[in-house]
């Protein structure tokens, strides 16, 4: 039984009023996208400003300074004026009540996130959650909201785990170098998992979702109720507890070493040579890992170290991807020099019969108000110009999304041997 056959028929609605709700749909989507990335670039980029500013303190020269506590500081020049922060390693004499806390950027950057996953993956779980091509056939089968479920628990649990592998291995900040690489391992395993289970795209972003839902629940659940704990202590004149500061600190770090990774897995989606890839997981990994490395290098170059080994490593992984996601010619250039090989008309006319539904100025398909990825054949002109990505998404089995229009081997067949 097809899946294309098999998918209930929309209720009989106007044309108008469907493209209406199509279009509020996209708008709707727009803004949370826009919200999202502006509160990222907020979070992301105070929360790299404080790692710089925390490896950057140098010990004060000024001695009443030091008598008061002053650990560390840093001068700097920005916006036609001279900074001077100070960092107390203990409590400051008059904690002032205006203290500046970092969350919501944390909070609106998760919250964004997760409305725009609703909007866009599970409410409509077939196309963009559920992987047909998936080794586990129980996978393959699953129903819009089995998939939907399995999403919601596939973050969630990635939480649990992690937090518990911080709480059992490092609890005292004693073991953090195990710590690290028992998350890196963690980690791997999540995007294997997550390309078995979900359809190439949504594994990408739900990997990178659950790095970055860890990232947003440390400054909930572990950062800011610490620094609470050390306002309030410190409020009452008594000595907070050090591991709160450390905690918070051992967190800290790893948010660090995930900004880079979920930016890139965020925005692979754009990239369908990474998620149609047959080792995805494998692509992800490395950059993951050479990610982690590059904001290394950073780092430890705030703290006054050029570590030239660690970009340099973090580039050799990308050259591995770049190596590993290459194309593999053979067949079109055989056609080409015999001469042969199906027309561009020949290639029209099936991807009218199975594209053109979603991918047209006016898309047939209920729920699409304009070509999904800007992407429509409409002419022979636009599907020349679209000749390399089209060959790409039709040979990864990626496009038609689910198969929905049910596109034969021998079709793939012609379109991979297409090349003119
Ligand atoms: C059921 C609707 C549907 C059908 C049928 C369909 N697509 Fe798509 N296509 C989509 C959607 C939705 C996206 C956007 C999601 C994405 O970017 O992954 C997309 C994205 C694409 C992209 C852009 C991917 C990228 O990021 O480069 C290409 C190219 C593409 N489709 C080609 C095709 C071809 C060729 C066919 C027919 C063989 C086809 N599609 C059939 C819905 C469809």
């Amino acid at each position: 039984m097809s899946r294309y056959c098999s998918r209930p028929t929309a209720t009989p609605r106007t044309g108008a009023a469907e493209s209406m709700e199509a279009y509020l749909h996209e708008f709707t989507n727009m803004l949370l996208r826009w919200l999202h990335v502006i509160a990222a670039i907020a979070w992301i980029g105070e929360s790299i400003y404080f790692v710089m500013l925390d490896n950057s303190l140098r010990t004060p020269k000024d001695e009443s300074a030091r008598r008061r506590g002053v650990a560390g500081e840093m001068w700097a020049v920005h916006g036609g004026g001279f900074y001077h922060n100070q960092k107390y390693a203990t409590s400051p004499e008059g904690l002032p009540d205006d203290l500046h806390w970092s969350y919501w950027k944390a909070y609106t950057t998760w919250l964004s996130g997760f409305a725009l996953f609703v909007l866009l993956y599970m409410a409509n779980p077939a196309f963009y959650l559920v992987n047909p091509d998936s080794a586990w056939a129980w996978a393959a089968g699953l129903s819009g909201w089995q998939v939907n479920l399995l999403a919601l628990a596939f973050l969630l649990l990635g939480w649990v785990v992690y937090n518990e592998l911080c709480k059992r291995l490092s609890p005292n900040m004693e073991r953090d170098g195990l710590l690290s690489l028992a998350v890196a391992v963690m980690i791997v395993i999540v995007a294997y998992l997550s390309t078995q289970l979900f359809s190439g795209r949504a594994a990408f972003l739900l990997t990178g979702a659950v790095m970055a839902t860890a990232m947003s629940a440390n400054v909930f659940f572990w950062i800011i109720p610490g620094q609470r704990r050390m306002v309030k202590a410190m409020r009452a004149g008594e000595t907070p507890d050090p591991l709160d500061g450390k905690r918070g600190k051992q967190r800290s770090v790893h948010n660090t070493y995930f900004t880079l990774p979920v930016v890139l897995l965020m925005i692979s989606n754009h990239y369908a040579f990474l998620y149609t890839h047959e080792h995805a997981w494998l692509l992800m990994a490395l950059f993951i890992i050479a990610g982690a490395l590059i904001r290394q290098f950073f780092v430890v170059m705030h703290a006054g170290k050029i570590q030239s080994a660690y970009p340099v490593a973090g580039a050799a992984l990308i050259l591995v991807s770049l190596w590993l996601a290459m194309p593999q010619g053979g067949g079109s250039d055989t056609a080409r020099a015999a001469g042969y090989g199906p027309s561009l008309e020949e290639v029209h006319a099936i991807v009218t019969e199975r594209c053109v539904t979603c991918h047209s100025q006016s898309p047939s398909q209920p729920g699409f108000a304009s070509p999904p990825a800007g992407v429509a054949y409409d002419t022979q002109a636009q599907l020349q110009q679209l000749m390399a990505r089209t060959k790409q998404v039709v040979a990864s089995g990626y496009m038609p999304l689910g198969n929905m229009t049910q596109m034969t081997e021998a079709e793939r067949a012609t379109i991979a041997a297409w090349s003119q």
